[in-house]
């Protein structure tokens, strides 16, 4: 299949993948009705039809955290992409580079920070989670700085991992040692193609920024225990001192979901904002990311800047997203399919698709900069 649509690449990387990291990447916390939301909520809004205006030249950069992005749109950060291809940080790197948009690095990607800095293009976003051994995030903020990550993205709203069903029944969850390795290698058998890419020359297959911390560890599922054992839920706004004492950077807040916890974000000194429930992977049955955006946009949006990630699958929802305040959106799983599908021209190719179809949309609501958009696209908020 020629992939044309972002579900495709979810068709072609349930095809190549082994059934335990699709369903990793695809599934979302309990009965995933968040995970549905985000994605319902932003087809259910309706864009307006504005035709006979000049619409020639479209300009579709906006500018975060002081960068100029080529149209507004980030990848996520998504833990073990070193997983679903070879190198895979590096390869989703090297498309945001080449689509001019950034890559964000999570704390648990397979490539470290140095290999994604060095390789991929341009050195990447950074994203750390509130880790228990301060002294070690202090070590992991200044490789992050030495590497010339311009931005830290921290994420809050992983106190505790959300359950994930699927994790459970596809065996990635509780695999621990041998279990873990032997239902890796049945499924690698299972799966040629994925599997030669990522042993023939794409490892190690070890959380590379992390790596040091764990002792002895060297399989996936021993840095997972690390992570579990290191997430902190002490961790409240003060905490933040720390983190900028350490990071003099731009710092966006990636997990929030209520005007509340905005407005903290904004005492707390960062730059911006990803309003976020993680993809619905974290609290089931909280509201989606594209309902919360407006209230969030009025409360905190002349003092920080807002972006939103959940569900958005098009370039028309990048738009939508656009029209509800969202200065940028950032793609998870859109990215990670591409990515297993096919790599990094795969990658590419998805970037392509959401820039054409955002054209698309900005042609035929009579948008010409996004950086204008506002609600005035849009039918009806939701
Ligand atoms: C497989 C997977 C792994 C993820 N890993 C991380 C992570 O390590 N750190 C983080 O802040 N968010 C992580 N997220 C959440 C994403 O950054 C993002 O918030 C979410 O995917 C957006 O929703 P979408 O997938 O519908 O685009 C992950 C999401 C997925 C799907």
């Amino acid at each position: 299949m020629r992939p044309a649509s972002v579900s495709d690449y979810r068709e072609l990387a349930r095809r190549r993948l082994p059934k335990m990291f699709f369903e990793y990447i695809d599934g979302g916390s309990y009965a995933e009705v968040t995970l549905r939301r985000n994605v319902e909520d932003l087809e259910a809004i309706a864009l307006r039809q504005l035709v006979m205006r000049d619409m020639t030249s479209l300009d579709m950069s906006v500018t975060v955290a002081g960068q100029k992005l080529a149209m507004p749109v980030a990848l996520a950060p998504v833990g073990m992409a070193g997983m679903y291809a070879r190198r895979g940080e590096v390869q989703a790197s090297l498309a945001a580079t080449e689509a001019g948009i950034p890559f964000c690095l999570s704390t648990v990607g397979v490539c470290s920070i140095e290999e994604v800095a060095a390789k991929g293009g341009t050195p990447p976003w950074f994203q750390l989670y509130m880790l228990k051994d301060r002294g070690y995030m202090r070590e992991l903020l200044q490789r992050a700085k030495s590497a010339g990550c311009p931005v830290l993205v921290f994420t809050v709203d992983l106190p505790v991992p959300g359950a994930r069903y699927r994790d459970t029944r596809s065996g990635f969850t509780g695999s621990s040692g041998l279990s873990g390795l032997a239902n890796t290698a049945w499924q690698g058998a299972t799966h040629p193609a994925w599997s030669w890419d990522l042993f023939a020359g794409g490892q190690p297959h070890t959380l590379g920024s992390v790596q040091g911390a764990v002792q002895g560890g060297r399989k996936v599922t021993d840095f997972l225990s690390w992570i579990a054992r290191n997430f902190d839920r002490s961790v409240t706004w003060a905490d933040m001192d720390f983190v900028r004492e350490v990071w003099d950077g731009p710092i966006i807040i990636k997990g929030v979901l209520d005007p509340e916890d905005a407005r903290d974000a904004v005492r707390a000194g960062a730059q911006g904002l990803i309003v976020s429930n993680h993809g619905g992977r974290q609290l089931d049955g909280v509201k989606s990311s594209i309902s919360a955006l407006p209230r969030i946009v009025d409360v905190v949006g002349d003092d920080l800047e807002v972006l939103m990630d959940g569900g958005v699958r098009s370039g028309l929802d990048v738009l939508k997203a656009l029209s509800l305040g969202a200065k940028a959106c950032l793609v998870g799983r859109p990215w990670a399919w591409a990515l297993g599908a096919g790599g990094q021209p795969m990658v590419s190719r998805m970037l392509g698709t959401l820039k054409s179809e955002l054209a698309t949309a900005m042609t035929l609501t009579g948008c010409t900069r996004a950086s204008e958009a506002s609600n005035r696209l849009l039918d009806a908020t939701p």
